[in-house]
């Protein structure tokens, strides 16, 4: 009965699998706080997709994590044909075709050497909106010639979707399709992340990150990043922001989706393996909720466990 009359339904093709391929690893190495997350070699990389794939999951997100000797001051490695993300996308697009959609992180956090998700003024205090741009339309360019189906700028500069957009269909890439962090908050809850990434970042993103007080500064922003094209709105984190989620599939004429971040996933995995909550009920739940307040997707580092579960 209960089954009957459940409002709510999470499916294994809701799910966007978020995974990291890094330069200069033998074999690959798991995130210690984020435990059953890897930094993957390309091997393990094309194996672990396999099985979300197996498992359900139609969607990953890819990051790409190269060596610190490779970072510079605009993060130019993100654009290279031979850069670690590139590399990685050519090669899973090549594995699966059509069968996984495969999605790229567009942003510099990971290849800059300061860390930040754009480029920084003479004296390394401000990042500069507008030549970011153009580093981020390089990117999903070459990322598109990757053979990736979703772009995704993480960044929070304004006007990037627009920018974006009118890139990838200057070059003839009109199908592939943006998912764009609308509502992305200055967040504790990314702690993890840095360390998955091997994040050079000093200092915070509240500089154009969201601040977590606003929700309708949030709504401004998926409206604008509407308006310039985006195919999905994002929602990021999720569980400190189902209000957010909830206020934006009010009015989104676009699928809304949330990420379930590194620090979300941390939290329930510490607390499931210390057998203070039951990790397998917490995550069902966790993930039926975000749906309840309105995503259409959510990204999440539970994605191959919580499908297996719901099969
Ligand atoms: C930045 C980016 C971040 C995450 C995804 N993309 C980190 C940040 O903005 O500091 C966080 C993801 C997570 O915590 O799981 N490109």
């Amino acid at each position: 009965m209960r089954e009957l009359v459940a409002e709510t339904r999470v499916r294994a093709s809701d799910l966007i699998y978020p995974m990291f391929y890094a330069d200069g690893l033998d074999s690959k190495r798991e995130i210690s706080s984020m435990p059953g997350q890897f930094q993957h070699t390309l091997d393990s990389l094309k194996a672990a997709a396999h099985e979300a794939l197996d498992a359900g999951v139609r969607c990953i997100d890819l990051f790409g994590v190269p060596l610190d000797s490779d970072k510079d001051a605009v993060g130019s490695v993100g654009w290279a044909e031979d850069g670690v993300l590139n590399r990685g996308i050519r090669a899973l697009r090549e594995e699966f075709g059509d069968d996984l959609v495969i999605m790229a992180d567009t942003c510099l956090d990971e290849f800059t050497d300061h860390g930040h998700c754009g480029v920084l003024d003479a004296d390394k205090q401000v990042v500069l909106n507008d030549a970011t741009l153009d580093c981020y339309a390089r990117m999903a360019v070459a990322q598109a010639r990757a053979g990736t189906h979703v772009v995704s700028p993480s960044g929070m500069m304004d006007g990037q979707v627009a920018a974006i957009r009118s890139a990838l269909d200057a070059e003839g890439f009109t199908d592939v399709a943006i998912m764009a962090y609308s509502a992305k908050y200055a967040s504790a809850f990314f702690g993890p992340f840095r360390e998955a990434v091997g994040s050079s970042l000093r200092g915070d993103r509240r500089t154009y990150q969201q601040d977590p007080a606003n929700v309708r500064e949030s709504l401004l922003e998926a409206q604008l990043d509407i308006d310039e094209g985006a195919d999905f709105v994002m929602v990021k984190p999720a569980m400190a922001y189902l209000d957010v989620v909830s206020r934006i599939a009010e009015f989104s004429p676009v699928p809304v989706a949330a990420y379930q971040v590194s620090g979300e996933y941390a939290m329930i995995q510490a607390a499931g393996r210390n057998g203070w909550v039951d990790l397998e009920a917490t995550m069902l739940e966790s993930l039926t909720s975000i749906k309840r307040a309105g995503a259409d997707q959510i990204l999440t580092y539970f994605a191959v466990d919580a499908a297996r579960m719901l099969r």
